[in-house]
């Protein structure tokens, strides 16, 4: 990957059988829960990411020990419990890493001090310190919660919390902290977002009850409750997965199938939607691995139409929109995205860049403060236009979404800062590549 900017241009049909790159959510967990149990956690299909990468490296600095054995398999000696890090830590760009690394340190009796790069640095941090306030942890930090932050966990008591936006993230961090607290921690949902941290927390032995009444989800367990090691594979990365599917899918001849991806119901909304929009997109192989439904899924290139996709599909495909735009910008007539705002505060604003990258490639877009839509102008093999030069303001899935949108566009498109792309896909370029695509520096 290079430092300079890539260009995306159209070739012949993609055709082949990859593997995703390890899950980004699930990776991130197994490292946090292998730090917090006792013993050791043997951990296969990890993605490498450079997300993760920040990941191993705090969860040292908080006592553990972490090797990788090989490509994709490390190994966590926990100590069952975060010892005080000598050192401040560094999230890069992981909204993920730090925010459950921040539930999980509340818990001990500790003071840590977290940052990241300048998007980290830039996203909110309140979403999660409201509730570890009110289970007693303290911090000090930049205006509007924004890192760099100092925390100081320990003496934490239990306490219910209804999540105000859906996030998986800051349930994930309160059940973390609530492992270490007297008393029972409850989360409720009003929409049920991605569950792998309660899944996990299992896979090490807790007890976590989870319920669902009157179209809400309840998760709670005790505190005091000890986590001991275990093995944990790791499933292809829908979110990963999405790129290449959606490139099949929008190149005339195509046929591409992704082995191994996780298919959890509540990770494959985008999927749904490309199924409701005509995508001839077939699971296979379907199985459980580590108590996770993973499957094969073959895309092959189908004539999209546009549909009206419901807000509370959102928690389900959250990181997929910007994937979801440019198979929209190739079907025919609008796609309504609704109920979209938390996607203006990940790793960019990303219906502003999504807007701006699609109209930079002659796409027709409309952006409200919580939806996009994105008119589709295809007529049979009428070509979206391209030509863009698109500004990612260093976020992934942007970059990686024009890119894809070049391969199958009238003209190629370019994307800055690609380096990026190595926080949730090390190797997209080579494996695009490998299926017949043309990007290059
Ligand atoms: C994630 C949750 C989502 C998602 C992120 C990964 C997780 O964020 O966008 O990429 O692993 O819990 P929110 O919880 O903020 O929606």
């Amino acid at each position: 990957m290079t430092a300079q900017g890539l260009t995306a241009r159209r070739g012949g049909p993609l055709r082949g059988g990859v593997r995703a790159p390890g899950d980004k959510s699930i990776s991130h967990r197994a490292l946090i829960l292998g730090a917090l149990a006792q013993g050791v956690t043997e951990i296969e299909g990890l993605l490498e990411g450079d997300d993760v990468l920040a990941t191993a490296r705090a969860m040292r600095a908080f006592g553990a020990t972490v090797d990788q054995l090989g490509a994709g398999r490390w190994r966590v000696g926990g100590r069952g419990g975060f010892s005080e890090p000598a050192d401040v830590i560094d999230c890069g760009n992981a909204g993920t890493g730090v925010r459950l690394i921040m539930g999980a340190a509340a818990g001990f009796d500790l003071v840590a001090t977290f940052t990241g790069d300048s998007s980290l640095r830039g996203r909110p941090m309140n979403r999660v310190l409201k509730p570890l306030g009110r289970m007693g942890a303290r911090w000090f930090c930049r205006a509007g919660g924004r890192l760099p932050l100092t925390l100081q966990g320990g003496g934490l008591a239990a306490i219910e919390y209804r999540l105000p936006e859906p996030s998986a993230q800051v349930k994930s961090a309160v059940l973390l902290a609530g492992l270490n607290t007297v008393g029972e921690t409850r989360v409720i949902e009003p929409e049920a977002t991605r569950d792998h941290t309660e899944r996990m927390l299992r896979a090490f032995g807790a007890e976590v009850a989870v319920s669902d009444a009157g179209g809400e989800r309840s998760i709670s367990l005790m505190g005091g409750q000890r986590l001991t090691g275990a093995r944990i594979v790791v499933p292809g990365d829908p979110s990963s997965a999405a790129f290449p599917l959606v490139a099949a899918l929008v190149t005339p001849g195509s046929e591409v199938t992704v082995e191994g991806v996780l298919l959890n119901p509540l990770r494959t909304g985008l999927f749904e939607t490309l199924r409701e929009m005509g995508a001839d997109l077939a699971y296979t192989n379907v199985r459980d691995e580590g108590g996770e439904p993973v499957g094969d899924v073959t895309a092959r290139h189908s004539q999209l139409r546009g549909v009206d996709v419901p807000p509370e599909r959102a928690p389900s495909m959250i990181d997929e929109y910007p994937i979801l735009g440019v198979a929209a910008a190739f079907a025919e007539g609008p796609t309504r995205m609704q109920g979209i705002g938390e996607m203006r505060v990940k790793e960019s604003d990303r219906i502003a860049l999504m807007a701006a990258g699609l109209s930079a490639c002659g796409v027709a877009v409309q952006e409200e403060p919580e939806s996009m839509t994105v008119i589709g102008a295809a007529r049979g093999n009428h070509p979206v236009a391209g030509g863009g030069r698109v500004v990612t303001h260093g976020d992934h899935r942007i970059a990686m979404s024009h890119l894809v949108l070049g391969l199958a566009a009238e003209k190629p498109v370019s994307v800055d800062e690609p380096g990026m792309i190595a926080t949730s896909f090390p190797g997209f370029v080579e494996l695009m590549n490998g299926l017949g695509g043309e990007i290059d520096a």
